[in-house]
């Protein structure tokens, strides 16, 4: 079920690629989280404390293991296609425009409502609502997720608009142009260090942060130990090579100022390389300052997400119920251990959902079988206490059961062991 979900999250992600892998989402949220518990602990908590609220196992939330998977969610939701296609528009822009021809264009005619910037809007008043205040309601909660995935998506240049000129004609010969949506329509050829060349687009190229994050090493969520290890290495590697005083962080810029930010980037450093070439080389001179500058948007939204968060949930500090913990902090997954160094961690029981089951089962077989030799045991006294015969028969059977319930212990350890 869970791997068939799995299957079916990544179709519908190739088929619809109109969003950032999940690795920079997961580091967009990785960096605002590292830096609340930094500053301000309580949002950290109280953020905390909503994700984990509402996302125990539904078919739509692969079961999280930790805080940063929330950041994918707005992603898996995709699966549902068109039955949410409203929200589906809300990773991007799609009526802002370059059109230096004047073309006739052909727009989605839900893109003036159903855009980033109004979904961000109206989020922020979703989560800052009156009336809502110290309320963790389910809508909230997937609002809250919803927000941490645009921010990243929203500094991603091809998210921002879409490129109009002749060659992105609607049907061919009809004069109207539907443009390159958000770089989907771009073709490019992209050379990598090692294997084949890739037929792709430069919307796909830039949501991978250049095939830095791929799809054959992709994380599978929820996450085990070593994609856990990898993706804290991941994320201590990116936030050293891009330290925050280097970014100029401006505290009083808006979503919108974030999106126009992008947006320029796409025209002054994307599309004129484009109009030249369609062609790239791991390490060329494009790939190096695309790579540098998408590395670095990741970073800076992070940031810039921590001190939304912070902004959004002020008014909830001191009125949310931080005292129980949360459900995946009660696994105890792993001990990570900062000190500015690689992450060290300690493989100590990786216990998912499934694990748990089998965990009940033993339990409730367990019960059964005891259940049953004490009924036999009742049964056979009354019934046969005065034949030998049968005696020696119940210490045999008595010892099978023995050697049955010895193997539960046994499986469990066998467990930790894979784990
Ligand atoms: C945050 O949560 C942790 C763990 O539940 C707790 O130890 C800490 O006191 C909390 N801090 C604040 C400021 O809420
Ligand atoms: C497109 O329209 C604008 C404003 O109406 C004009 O300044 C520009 O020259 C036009 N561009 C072309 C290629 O016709
Ligand atoms: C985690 O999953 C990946 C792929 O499914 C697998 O290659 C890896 O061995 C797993 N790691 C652990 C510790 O189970
Ligand atoms: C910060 O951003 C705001 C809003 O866009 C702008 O008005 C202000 O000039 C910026 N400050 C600096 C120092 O760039
Ligand atoms: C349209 O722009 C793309 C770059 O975005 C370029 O490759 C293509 O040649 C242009 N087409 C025309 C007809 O100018
Ligand atoms: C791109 O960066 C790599 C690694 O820093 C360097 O070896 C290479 O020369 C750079 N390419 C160009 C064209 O500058």
């Amino acid at each position: 079920m869970k791997l068939a979900f799995t299957l079916l999250s990544l179709y519908a992600l190739l088929k619809v690629c109109l969003c950032f892998h999940e690795i920079p989402h997961m580091l967009v949220l990785g960096i605002a989280k590292r830096e609340l518990m930094k500053n301000d602990m309580e949002i950290y908590n109280i953020t905390a404390k909503y994700f984990d609220t509402f996302s125990s196992s539904g078919i739509d939330s692969i079961p999280t293991t930790s805080y940063e998977e929330n950041a994918v969610w707005s992603d898996d939701i995709k699966s549902y296609g068109d039955a949410q296609k409203a929200m589906g528009m809300w990773h991007f822009i799609g009526n802002l425009d370059s059109n230096p021809y004047n073309l006739t264009l052909y727009k989605d005619p839900m893109a003036d409502s159903e855009n980033a910037l109004n979904a961000y809007a109206n989020i922020v008043k979703t989560l800052t609502n009156k009336n809502f205040v110290g309320k963790i309601t389910e809508f909230k909660v997937s609002m809250l997720k919803m927000l941490v995935h645009l921010v990243g998506d929203i500094h991603m240049p091809h998210h921002t608009g879409t490129y109009y000129n002749k060659t992105f004609e609607k049907e061919k010969g009809k004069g109207i142009y539907s443009g390159d949506k958000g770089g989907n329509k771009q073709n490019i050829l992209y050379y990598p260090q090692t294997g084949k060349k890739q037929k792709t687009n430069i919307h796909f190229y830039f949501d991978s942060s250049c095939f830095f994050y791929t799809w054959t090493s992709r994380l599978v969520r929820p996450l085990n130990q070593s994609f856990t290890n990898y993706f804290e290495i991941e994320l201590e590697r990116i936030m050293t090579q891009y330290p925050k005083e280097s970014l100029n962080i401006n505290y009083t810029q808006t979503f919108d100022d974030w999106a126009e930010e992008s947006w320029n980037i796409a025209l002054t450093e994307i599309y004129p390389f484009l109009m030249q070439k369609n062609v790239i080389r791991y390490q060329d001179a494009f790939y190096n300052s695309s790579f540098n500058m998408i590395q670095q948007r990741i970073v800076i939204a992070g940031y810039r997400l921590a001190y939304t968060l912070q902004n959004i949930f002020a008014a909830e500090k001191g009125k949310i119920d931080l005292t129980t913990p949360l459900s995946y902090e009660k696994q105890q997954k792993t001990i990570i251990v900062y000190n500015n160094q690689m992450p060290l961690s300690n493989s100590i029981s990786t216990e998912y959902h499934s694990d748990k089951a089998m965990a009940v089962i033993f339990g409730v077989l367990f019960g059964l079988t005891l259940v049953s030799y004490i009924a036999f045991m009742i049964y056979f006294r009354m019934t046969y206490s005065a034949m030998k015969s049968q005696n020696r028969i119940s210490s045999e059977y008595l010892n099978t059961k023995n050697g049955t319930m010895q193997k539960i212990p046994s499986t469990e350890q066998n467990n930790e062991h894979k784990a």
